[in-house]
């Protein structure tokens, strides 16, 4: 039965010695290859390793690894005194000789999947490069790397062990009672802690809201142009997409009662309108909230760079103002600190609410990574938080003043524009009729990154225009990112002007 004798030698066996593979791992890989395609067959008896060691020229211990590793994963089994034997054929799956082919007809499929396929971008997938004029990245570079690796360092030194285990899917309390005293300061929220949701990133605060306030069919505003990740997260999950104009001051909430009265759900970024700008005002919130009352409307108040004010103070939460529970608010750590923290934070209107998301997280993903957590709570407590804000707000500021007068001065004769005095990024309009493919792709040739307001639109963009994003650049990069553009504006010929 055994057909490989002590004499048999295995020559499909070859050590590269210039691989980066380790040894053990080759012949590993060799003589489970050799099982998977048949060269060794169900019951032979490998060769002794001391055998195989001097045949292939290495230690013993190598192939006693590399035997381990077959005997741990099935391929082979050993019998005290007889030796190894490849294992029996049914015991191991035939691999295609010639790389997987799936099996027809098993695909991810389905009505979620057909939404998944339509919705998706690109762009979320991918790395995002930094260039001028990226919109949403801080300024990396101003971060206080020191503090935060100071305070990484003794969150792990003292780190109690229970926080190792499963944690409350809530987030971790301090975390959360240090957000509430600063939501409650800083933006006028009515919370405190019991009711605040630690989630990885605005991004799923928007998927466990859909998951839970939506059934499909059901109608959700959203401002047109408006935030597309949102736009995107309700469409997947079978809510039909209300497009609701936006004026200089965001949100047209009389259009929207109007057109929409059925809606269930309203996404809104009333502080600061993206990605155009603009604040709503405070006769429209109230006209929202009343609305919301008499309708069971549920208005997501997407809060995510109110902090980024320039002249005066930032505008209250709408939150403050809803006395019958129906703004559900989300504030995130991406824009103030950095995106890869994936630290974002919903306020739930009461305990009923709190813990129906509170579940939903929980069977999502458990919990979000803790030791961020613990570290953002002391960069908060510690006061490190406020100095940062004051201190991007005062570098967001001069950049954005810089950009304001490159524009001025340079590419007034094609765009508008007016100081928004807040946020990371600037909504310019065209003047002039442009071929905005030629546009954007002249701009990438040349090493920019222009986002057209078409992304975040759902029928015709009533006002063709781009986003300059100006937060990661610092003034110089500015002045020369404006000066290439305007010799792209002008080599593109632009028709005469629109009357
Ligand atoms: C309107 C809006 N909300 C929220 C976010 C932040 O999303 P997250 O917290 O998932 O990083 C962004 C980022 O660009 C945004 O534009």
């Amino acid at each position: 039965m055994s057909r490989i004798s002590r004499q048999i030698s295995l020559p499909f066996i070859r050590i590269d010695r210039r691989d980066a593979r380790p040894v053990y791992e080759q012949l590993y890989e060799g003589m489970r290859e050799a099982i998977l395609n048949g060269r060794l067959q169900p019951n032979d008896r490998l060769p002794a390793t001391r055998l195989i060691a001097e045949e292939l020229g290495v230690s013993r211990n190598i192939v006693v690894i590399a035997f381990e590793q077959l005997l741990m994963e099935g391929y082979i089994r050993s019998k005290a005194g007889a030796g190894s034997f490849v294992e029996a054929m049914d015991a191991i799956p035939p691999a295609p000789r010639a790389g997987r082919r799936p099996l027809p007809g098993r695909r991810v499929e389905g009505e979620f999947v057909r939404r998944l396929n339509e919705v998706v971008l690109q762009r979320n997938i991918d790395r995002e490069e930094t260039a001028p004029f990226q919109t949403s990245q801080p300024a990396f570079d101003a971060f206080p790397f020191a503090v935060w690796s100071k305070l990484a360092a003794r969150v792990y030194r003292y780190l109690d062990f229970q926080h190792l285990g499963y944690e409350d899917a809530a987030g971790a309390l301090p975390l959360r009672e240090a957000i509430a005293d600063h939501l409650r300061v800083n933006r006028g929220v009515e919370c405190d802690a019991s009711r605040i949701l630690i989630v990885n990133g605005t991004q799923q605060a928007l998927f466990l809201a859909a998951q839970l306030l939506l059934q499909p069919g059901d109608q959700f505003w959203i401002d047109d142009p408006g935030y597309v990740n949102a736009r995107f997260t309700f469409l997947l999950h079978g809510g039909v997409a209300c497009p609701i104009p936006v004026t200089g001051e965001g949100t047209d909430i009389d259009y929207a009662c109007q057109r929409y009265p059925n809606a269930r759900l309203a996404y809104l970024t009333p502080s600061h309108q993206h990605p155009v700008g603009g604040t709503l005002p405070l006769a429209q919130r109230l006209k929202l909230l009343a609305w919301a009352r008499d309708r069971r409307l549920w208005i997501i108040e997407d809060d995510y760079d109110s902090e980024l004010r320039y002249r005066g103070k930032p505008i209250p939460a709408l939150q403050g103002l809803d006395a019958h529970g129906n703004v559900i608010y989300i504030g995130t750590f991406s824009k103030v600190l950095f995106p890869a923290l994936r630290v974002a934070y919903m306020v739930l209107p009461d305990q009923a609410v709190f813990q129906s998301f509170r579940s939903l997280k929980a069977l999502n993903d458990r919990q979000s990574a803790i030791v961020d957590q613990l570290i953002l709570t002391d960069f908060i407590k510690e006061g490190y938080f406020h100095r940062h804000l004051r201190k991007m707000r005062s570098i967001y500021s001069a950049r954005l003043q810089c950009l304001l007068e490159e524009l001025e001065t340079h590419l007034s004769e094609y765009l508008s524009f007016t100081d928004p005095a807040a946020g990371m990024h600037l909504a310019v309009y065209f003047k002039r009729p442009v071929d905005e493919d030629r546009l954007l792709q002249a701009a990438a040739d040349k090493g920019l990154i222009l986002l057209s307001l078409r992304e975040y639109t759902i029928g015709a963009c009533r006002r063709p225009g781009i986003l300059l994003g100006y937060s990661s650049f610092p003034e110089d990069k500015i002045r020369q990112a404006v000066r290439t553009l305007k010799s792209i504006f002008s080599s593109l010929h632009p028709l005469p002007k629109i009357s």
